[in-house]
């Protein structure tokens, strides 16, 4: 499949973690904790709260980008509570988190949906950051491909060519999210072999081999190296290791190791 080399990306997810006075301070000492021109793509995802002043506090030089947690599918208009993607832009975003296991189940999302958000999502520059996962039991019933065929059709059908090269996937299994119990190497690798072989039937190789996977479920300081040393696995989605200065500064400065001996 070629050998295009695809540039890793860490993506801290804060779900609904820190005020925008809190985000400002956790800003202001990481920064100078990360490389000054990293070799690989950082994103921070913070509460739609705290956008504004995380970007204040990053500053207009920053290597860090921003992204946030979830959109809304039409520009403006009745919507209560719903938050647009031209909103996000406006504000410095540049990736958004689609379809988090989170959003699915507590909040009733469905593949539909996702595509609706996806498709605004890109037609406002921003890169969605698609996320699909199987349940315990549905690993448990030997069902984990087919959920993860069904759902990068369900986010991503008919998108033409071009609008695939804006896209990233996370596979997050439901059953690693938060639980403190990643899954291993092997099965990452697995998983995104079936997410890469779907990408090239569906739209060619090429797309399949420049699409970025990512592992997110209980990423840690203590298993990012193992799972990024393999080829398969392109950088990390990272909830609760990515709220304490500390362990996101290490997670990126071993992505970073990696990145730099590309
Ligand atoms: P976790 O969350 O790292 O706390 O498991 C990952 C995620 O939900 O994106």
């Amino acid at each position: 499949m070629g050998n295009v080399v695809r540039r890793i990306l860490i993506v801290g997810n804060w779900k609904m973690n820190k005020t925008a006075s809190e985000a400002a301070v956790f800003i202001r000492e990481i920064a100078p904790r990360l490389p000054a021109a990293p070799a690989i793509d950082i994103v921070v995802a913070p509460p739609f709260t705290a956008l504004e002043s995380v970007r204040a506090a990053l500053g207009p030089s920053s290597s860090i980008q921003l992204g946030a947690q979830n959109v809304f599918w039409e520009s403006h208009g009745a919507y209560t509570g719903e938050i647009s993607a031209p909103m996000l832009s406006d504000l410095g975003c540049r990736y958004v988190i689609i379809g988090h296991s989170e959003r699915r189940t507590l909040f009733g999302e469905q593949d539909e949906g996702i595509r609706k958000k996806i498709r605004a999502a890109l037609a406002h520059d921003l890169k969605p950051i698609l996320c699909i996962g199987e349940s315990l039991s549905q690993r448990e019933r030997g069902q984990t491909d087919d959920v993860l065929r069904q759902q990068l059709k369900g986010g991503l059908a008919d998108l033409s060519l071009q609008a695939m090269a804006a896209i990233t996937i996370a596979y997050e299994p439901v059953w690693a999210i938060g639980t403190g119990k990643a899954a291993t190497t092997e099965q990452a690798i697995a998983a995104h072999r079936t997410i890469r072989t779907f990408l090239s039937d569906t739209w060619s190789a090429e797309i399949a081999n420049a699409t970025r996977i990512l592992y997110g479920g209980s990423v840690t300081p203590q298993n990012i190296d193992a799972l990024l040393q393999s080829d398969q696995i392109d950088g990390a989605l990272i909830g609760g290791a990515c709220l304490q200065v500390e362990s996101f500064a290490r997670i990126t400065t071993f992505a970073e190791s990696i990145g730099a001996c590309g």
